[in-house]
């Protein structure tokens, strides 16, 4: 079989590394794919953007499925346009990605399906926003309600920070169409987790557990980033509390898109924050996460093409998803500067290092590797124990090397 992967970066070279291992598949196709796909054995890059590229592309190569890695294109209903010309492609419908693709959605979709979550408010008038702020306890989060590449959400910590975000997002405008509409939320203090999961619509399976580090700099100073490393299982993450997720929010959820008729076929990413008061959903995203992905499929031990196959012909139950017993250690290497500014097309050299690396910001030109991106790189090692496995990770490191490059020294370092 082949198939075609939407995405060029670490989490997409995951999943195409992932299904290429599987016997069934001939040959993965990776839309634009990276310099780490265009080296992965059974890999091949199609340097195409389109909707239109993509659905010609998927009929005339004979393309069994489809997966969408980043969000962008589920929001705006690529799954929705692959249907209608009967072609298989995994992640949810338009409707479904306004899990992510709306904030106010999907907060009020938690609260009308008992989902545990944060208290809020939406609004769309600053006056009445500013005026609910006069009576709000603090520290606050302010989300502005549209994708805005993880500038949307502003902890605040007094009346008058929290008037300054307003202003900016609703009246200035600093996110384009998504400050319009705003949250206010309760700031919920605790140590969050990301559980991916997998739904056809009618069964809903999580994974493993993962513990993201998303600021730039060890012991979580800094500023935030799309993550720089992942120890998964999250170690947080008990037995107690992957239960109260469960039956709190992951059931509660699939009860939801099932009342309201969503096609859900692909994954529903939990971010969760685990307080003292319980186990609460922060929010939804409808594609895997990155890094996440890269330590999460390292651990999958059952093929994940025979996941996403069984989820299309809508068979999850009689799946069963089994994981190594093992711990995987993400380490992310970036470009200096990120994520503000940073240099590109720096030589990438990479010598027989010991561990699985996945590359993400980086284009292969003459047999070599080049920065192309924020994130470059990241590499994975798996081992019997949180310990065991990001020395692994960091011995190997040692072998990578280009100018300016730096990483978290701290991954699964816990206090
Ligand atoms: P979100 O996009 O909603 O996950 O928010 C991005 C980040 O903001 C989360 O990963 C948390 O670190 C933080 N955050 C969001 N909501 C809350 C909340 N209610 N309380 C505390 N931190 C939050
Ligand atoms: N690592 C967080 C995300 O993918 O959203």
């Amino acid at each position: 079989m082949k198939v075609l992967v939407i995405g060029g970066g670490g989490r997409e070279h995951a999943i195409a590394w992932k299904l290429a291992s599987d016997r069934e598949i001939e040959k993965v196709y990776v839309a634009p794919g990276n310099g780490g796909t265009a080296l992965e054995d059974k890999c091949e890059n199609v340097d195409l953007s389109t909707t239109e590229e993509l659905i010609n592309f998927a009929k005339n190569n004979d393309v069994y499925y489809t997966v969408v890695g980043p969000e962008d294109p589920l929001t705006k209903g690529i799954v929705d346009d692959f249907e209608k010309e009967n072609l298989k492609i995994f992640g949810p419908c338009k409707k479904g990605a306004i899990l992510e693709g709306s904030k106010a959605y999907s907060k009020e979709f938690m609260k009308k399906y008992n989902v545990k979550t944060a208290e809020y408010e939406i609004f769309n008038d600053i006056k009445r926003a500013v005026e609910h702020l006069k009576n709000c306890e603090y520290p606050v989060v302010i989300k502005a309600d549209g994708l805005a590449a993880g500038k949307g959400v502003v902890i605040c910590n007094n009346y008058e920070e929290g008037k300054y975000v307003l202003e900016d997002f609703m009246v200035l405008g600093s996110l384009n169409k998504a400050g319009k509409t705003i949250v206010i939320e309760e700031f919920l203090e605790g140590i969050e987790a990301s559980i991916l999961s997998v739904t056809d619509g009618n069964t809903i399976i999580p994974f493993i557990s993962a513990k993201d580090h998303k600021q730039v700099l060890d012991g979580d100073k800094g500023l935030n980033t799309g993550g720089m490393g992942v120890i998964a299982p999250n170690p947080y993450v008990t037995e107690d509390v992957f239960k109260s997720f469960e039956e709190e929010i992951m059931y509660p959820t699939l009860k939801g898109l099932k009342s309201e008729k969503i096609d859900f076929k692909g994954i529903i990413f939990f971010g969760i924050m685990i307080t003292k008061k319980g186990i609460y959903l922060l929010e939804y995203n409808v594609r895997m996460g990155d890094p996440e992905t890269q330590a999460v499929l390292s651990l999958m031990e059952t093929s994940l093409h025979e996941v996403i196959k069984n989820t299309l012909d809508g068979n999850l139950h009689k799946t069963k998803i089994l994981w190594k017993n093992k711990v995987a250690t993400c380490v992310v290497i970036c470009s200096g500067g990120y994520p503000l500014q940073y240099k590109k097309n720096k030589k990438i050299l990479i010598t027989k290092p010991k561990e699985k690396v996945f590359i993400a910001g980086a284009i292969l030109k003459e047999n070599s590797l080049y920065t192309s991106g924020g994130r470059v790189l990241s590499v994975v090692a798996v081992d019997d124990t949180i310990d065991k496995s990001r020395k692994k990770a960091y011995a190997a490191i040692e072998h990578i090397d280009f100018h300016d490059m730096f990483y978290r020294k701290d991954i699964g370092k816990f206090k």
